[in-house]
């Protein structure tokens, strides 16, 4: 019988496992791969890691390097030394790595350095702000990278002006999207805003984990200021990202308070299905991170970046994404246009849908790495 080709699918934190799952899937379909999960640890908490793999029905990963927290330089060479030792173990045939955390560096540098291959899914976002951690994973991944997976074609811009042959880069679309689409059904089901006693529509979602917006006390605090005129218009929900929660001296979970009328709901961080939930039935989402631009810009539903610069462009020049920034006024600005704006302009944002964000990503990246390792 032919040997079939290891590879690695490494993830570590939450934006990694609904990325992860749906090529795991596809690369289960070809009898010539055997796909291996790793977990480095980087995320470990039930709700960042394990609801996950329980909603997207992964199995359990093959290896737990189970790393955990720490600061940027002592995480990544934990990551390293762990991975490190799996590879030379496993000696796998290919590695891919997916988005722009720690784990997606730290385990691609160990992968080319053993020369072994690596394939970059979500390759050549450029927020081109390098304060941003991410950012510099990015920039560094895909210099490093075999094959570049990208998911518009603006990412293929940034790639090539950087020097990366064209041969590398492969424009398959949004795995991110091919999970969204799986799961919108019965996520829909779920009714998330009728256990938490809102009314459908009548209510925004808010998260905030960006080390540039919640590290720093007072900005912090000036964010909640503005998050707290916003909730004397529309009911807030804000499920609480652990490095966020580390700051607030007091968080009061009302999850089941029926008496909740306006206000800010300070709840727990979500499992994958209970979010897509909570999101796909909101007026509008507030948020700092960079998957939830590109998933509300698929579910029609406003999304308000509290972020100066974005990654992920093609989400305001053809989604509903529009950045504003932290300043309380520009905030208030926003919402009061999105709340009077008619029916009628809503479905024409919610059209646009960016090409190949199709629920057929992973496929074709399956479909290529079997053409590209044959
Ligand atoms: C990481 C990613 C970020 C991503 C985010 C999604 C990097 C550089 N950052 O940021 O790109 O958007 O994940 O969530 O890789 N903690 C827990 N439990 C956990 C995980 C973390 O309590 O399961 C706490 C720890 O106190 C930790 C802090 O959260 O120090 C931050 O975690 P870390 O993984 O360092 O970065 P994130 O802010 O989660």
């Amino acid at each position: 019988m032919k040997k079939r080709l290891k590879i690695i699918l490494v993830g570590g934190a939450r934006p990694n496992f609904m990325k992860v799952a749906p090529v795991y899937k596809e690369l289960k379909k070809y009898s010539c791969f055997k796909p291996i999960i790793v977990h480095t640890g980087q995320h470990y908490d039930k709700e960042m890691s394990g609801l996950f793999f329980r909603d997207l029905q992964l199995p359990r990963p093959d290896i737990y390097l189970g790393v955990g927290s720490g600061n940027h330089g002592e995480q990544t060479a934990k990551i390293m030394i762990g991975f490190e030792n799996v590879c030379m173990d496993l000696k796998p045939d290919l590695v891919i790595v997916v988005g722009d955390v720690n784990s997606t560096i730290a385990c691609a540098l160990v992968a080319v350095k053993l020369m072994i291959p690596v394939a970059h899914i979500e390759a050549g976002l450029r927020s081109f702000d390098r304060t941003m951690p991410e950012e510099i994973n990015r920039l560094l991944t895909d210099q490093i990278s075999d094959y570049l997976f990208t998911t518009c074609r603006d990412a293929n811009e940034n790639l090539r002006r950087e020097g990366i042959p064209e041969h590398r880069i492969f424009f398959v679309g949004n795995v991110m999207i091919d999970t969204l689409k799986e799961h919108l059904i019965i996520a829909r089901r779920l009714k998330m805003w009728q256990n938490l006693g809102l009314k459908k529509g009548h209510y925004c979602v808010l998260t905030l984990h960006r080390p540039s917006n919640v590290d720093n006390e007072k900005i912090l605090q000036d964010i909640m200021d503005g998050i707290t005129e916003v909730s004397k218009i529309l009911p807030v929900v804000f499920p609480v990202h652990p490095r966020t929660s580390a700051r607030f001296d007091h968080i009061h979970f009302l999850v089941y308070d029926r008496e909740f009328d306006k206000g800010i709901l300070f709840i727990k961080p979500l499992g994958y299905l209970e979010f897509l939930s909570l999101m796909a039935d909101a007026r509008f989402v507030l948020t700092d991170s960079g998957g939830i631009q590109e998933e509300t810009t698929i579910l029609g539903i406003p999304c308000l970046t509290l972020r100066e610069n974005t990654e992920r462009p093609i989400t305001i020049t053809q989604g509903t994404n529009t950045l504003v920034g932290i300043e309380k006024k520009a905030i208030l600005k926003e919402v009061k246009n999105i709340l009077h704006r008619t029916t009628d302009s809503d479905s024409l944002v919610k059209n646009r849908i960016p090409e190949l964000w199709d629920g057929k990503a992973a496929s074709r990246i399956a479909k290529t790495l079997a053409r590209l390792l044959a």
